[in-house]
């Protein structure tokens, strides 16, 4: 990212008007016009011009929320940018805007486990069948190309087990057979990464993770490019889904530090894999290891990673990797991430029941962690200590 996009984001909705820093927080349902004509007036604009914040109800929106429109659509280059009230409400947007039933659509197969089943399950009801690809291996991509296939959706990396993917050649493969794409991209968000100009047609963040930072408001973003705006805009007014003005407003005040903090979880994660990286039962699910595929993907497309991670454990019995999350006494024990704060799970990727490619053996486990902006010396103190927990 240029240092240009780091000063807009520090200096971009001031309100000069009222003479503050910081944007009002304006709250509608009704939006009021002088006159009929205004309406009509207001009505015109947004007609020619969609994407340009003419409102005549709230549900469109006020100018809080196209304020934070604006920044994500300069942040993501995208054409334009779509708010959801979370970040699944985006990856539902995606998936609903351009399928209908009779098609088919392809789905990495490490994805978030709601983003699984939403696919593989709820999508059936309505005759829509998801294949899954390896995200290792393209060629299973390739194999379930058929001419009903509308749409190839990715999420990298991989949920639990971080599996970083090809993703100029993911996009390659949908252009040579007229696919959509679109991709998660809550890991990474823009600053690392920029699905929109690598050639994404859609790029999903959860907002409710780093944008905002402080583990207090949920939202979503779906960038989109020229495209494959006017089927999203019609699937957004259908659906009524709806950002909040101030949930956007926290939002817009959390991506003021968004590079500064994802900086600075970046240093910490680094350390803390650092540390974890001499342990021989442990695996590392994380961009740091020079001699990895994962690393050559990461290296390829990111100019950073993100504070969450995977770790890959190879344990007597699994009541002992709970024992050693259990005593982390930094690390909450909690579901999100992308806050302030670190937090540790024990992830039973195997319960979930929702990978066909992944081969954990019986002693393998997966613990992820997220790597906050407390002192790295402290984490990683602290890892130490719960570590003598794991048999
Ligand atoms: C990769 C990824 N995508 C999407 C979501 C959904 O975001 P939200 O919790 O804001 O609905 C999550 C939540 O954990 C996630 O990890």
């Amino acid at each position: 990212m240029s240092n240009s996009f780091k000063t807009f984001l520090k200096h971009t909705a001031k309100d000069f008007h009222n003479q503050s820093v910081n944007p009002p927080i304006v709250r509608a349902s009704t939006i009021i016009f002088k006159s009929m004509q205004d309406i009509r007036k207001t009505q015109d604009k947004a007609k020619k011009n969609p994407t340009g914040g003419h409102f005549d109800y709230g549900r469109q929106g006020t100018s809080t929320t196209h304020i934070l429109q604006q920044i994500l659509s300069k942040l993501e280059e995208s054409y334009f940018t779509f708010l959801t009230p979370t970040g699944f409400g985006a990856v539902f947007l995606a998936i609903f805007s351009v399928t209908r039933p009779g098609d088919e659509i392809i789905v990495a197969d490490p994805v978030y486990s709601p983003t699984r089943l939403l696919s593989q399950d709820f999508l059936k009801e309505f005759n829509i069948k998801t294949t899954f690809y390896d995200p290792h291996n393209l060629k299973t991509l390739e194999k379930a190309i058929t001419k009903k296939t509308k749409l190839i959706f990715v999420e990298n990396p991989g949920s639990n087990t971080f599996d970083f993917q090809d993703l100029g050649k993911i996009i390659s493969i949908a252009k040579k057979n007229k696919i959509l794409t679109a991709i998660d991209n809550t890991w990474g968000t823009p600053y690392f990464l920029k699905p929109i100009k690598l050639g994404f047609d859609m790029s999903i963040v959860s907002a409710t993770k780093y944008y905002s930072g402080h583990s207090d408001v949920m939202g979503g973003s779906l960038a989109v490019n020229k495209k494959v705006f006017a089927k999203v805009k019609a699937a957004e007014r259908i659906t009524g889904l709806r950002l909040g003005p101030d949930d956007a407003y926290l939002i817009t005040r959390g991506l003021r530090t968004l590079d500064v903090r994802l900086d600075r979880h970046r240093e910490n994660a680094k350390k803390v894999a650092e540390f974890l990286s001499k342990f021989k039962n442990i695996t590392l699910l994380y961009p740091y290891k020079k001699d990895s595929y994962n690393f050559r993907m990461w290296k390829k497309y990111y100019s950073g990673a993100s504070g969450l991670m995977g770790l890959r454990i190879k344990a007597k019995s699994e009541k002992s990797v709970v024992k050693f999350v259990n005593n982390l006494k930094l690390f909450g024990h909690g579901y999100s991430w992308g806050g302030f704060e670190s937090l540790a799970l024990h992830q039973n990727v195997r319960e979930q029941g929702n990978r066909s490619y992944l081969k954990l053996e019986k002693n393998e486990h997966i613990v992820r962690l997220h790597i906050g902006l407390e002192d790295p010396s402290d984490l990683i103190a602290d890892i130490k200590q719960a570590l003598k927990h794991l048999k």
